[in-house]
């Protein structure tokens, strides 16, 4: 086990991907026009987050929220401080992402069969072979590559997955190049000691630095999940939404992201170094959330104008 601290006893610090223009805004029914995407894109590299999903190249007829990506990477505003990201199902997703100027891609399976076939149609081998030409063809352009794996705890169609099973495809992600990879809990149902077992497996294969941990909230306990990824295990890179915003469209029931205020504040609280600030997060939300006509589900969101929150008077 590594502890959070980097050998001169500081605590290192954590990166945040704010996945909340993509995981985030994909299950919403009403569609949210270019300009908000681009204008919420724009708000929340102010916050100091690391990296941003802004979109993803996928099917507009699996995922039609996301039919705009093209041009939402096309008019957003690029800060210099923050990686540009995007999901990419195959190589027609791919050279839309390069086109659009995509600084990272993400390709993404399951450790579940069902889940795999239901959300990109095929098997997790036939996935994998899949994204064999992006991996080379993203590398070959200089753009790195982030490998998902969905479903690594709990799956809504097959129930509890073993450590094993995704220990299985992450040894195949590793084998095709990619640079990171992200541990998908898309249900949010997973407790500490199902993240300790899966951590346990994980880490005999995969540097926790190239790790990323990815919580669904949906019975909230994502950030207490995050927390002993950090601690227990020294993962620094972990994936939020904004206001807890999202779902999956093949993951029936399942709840948005760990909210990213919330993360950020029990962070901080911890003793962690981040460099995000939560009120403007909740702010970027905010602004979504009215326009979508949807209450935020982030804690920090309710708290923070409350007498003796941390912004309103005690
Ligand atoms: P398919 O139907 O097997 O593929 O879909 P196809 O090659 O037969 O193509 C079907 C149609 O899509 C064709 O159009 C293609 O041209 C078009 P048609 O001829 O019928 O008019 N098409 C594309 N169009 C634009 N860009 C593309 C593209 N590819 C095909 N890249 C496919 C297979 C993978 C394409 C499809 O199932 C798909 O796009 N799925 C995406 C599903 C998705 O985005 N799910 C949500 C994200 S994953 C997630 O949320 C989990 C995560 O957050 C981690 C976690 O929480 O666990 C990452
Ligand atoms: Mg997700």
């Amino acid at each position: 086990m590594t502890k959070p601290h980097a050998q001169d006893g500081r605590p290192r610090s954590i990166r945040i991907t704010e996945v909340g223009p993509r995981d985030g805004l994909q299950n919403e029914s009403r569609f949210l026009p270019t300009k908000s995407k681009v204008a919420f894109i724009d708000a929340l590299a102010a916050t100091g987050v690391d990296e941003i999903e802004a979109g993803a190249f996928v099917s507009p007829k699996a995922v039609p929220q996301m039919s705009d990506s093209d041009e939402v990477f096309r008019q957003m505003r690029r800060a210099k401080s923050v990686v540009y990201s995007a999901l990419v199902p195959n190589e027609r997703g791919l050279e839309r992402a390069l086109a659009a100027g995509a600084q990272k891609v993400a390709v993404f399976t399951a450790a579940s069969e069902t889940f795999t076939r239901k959300n990109i149609d095929a098997t997790i081998a036939e996935s994998l072979h899949r994204f064999e030409p992006v991996v080379a063809r993203a590398q070959a352009a200089g753009v790195p590559v982030r490998g998902y794996i969905s479903t690594v705890a709990f799956c809504p169609y097959q129930g509890r997955i073993r450590a094993d099973q995704v220990v299985s495809v992450l040894r195949r992600l590793i084998d095709l190049g990619v640079e990171e990879v992200a541990l998908g809990e898309t249900i949010g149902r997973a407790a500490p000691p199902d993240i300790r077992r899966l951590l346990d497996a994980v880490l005999a294969h995969l540097d926790q630095d190239r790790l990323a941990f990815h919580c669904h909230d949906t019975y909230g306990l994502g950030v207490a999940n995050s927390l002993i990824a950090w601690q227990e295990y020294g993962l620094t890179l972990f994936d939020a939404s904004a206001g807890g915003l999202g779902g999956c469209p093949y993951a029936p029931g399942a709840s948005g992201n760990v909210a990213t205020e919330d993360l950020v504040y029990a962070f901080k609280a911890s003793g962690a170094v981040v460099d995000v600030d939560e009120a403007r997060v909740v702010e970027a939300a905010r602004a979504v959330a009215q326009e979508l006509g949807r209450p935020l589900a982030s804690r920090l969101s309710q708290v923070l104008d409350q007498p003796g929150g941390p912004r309103g008077s005690a």
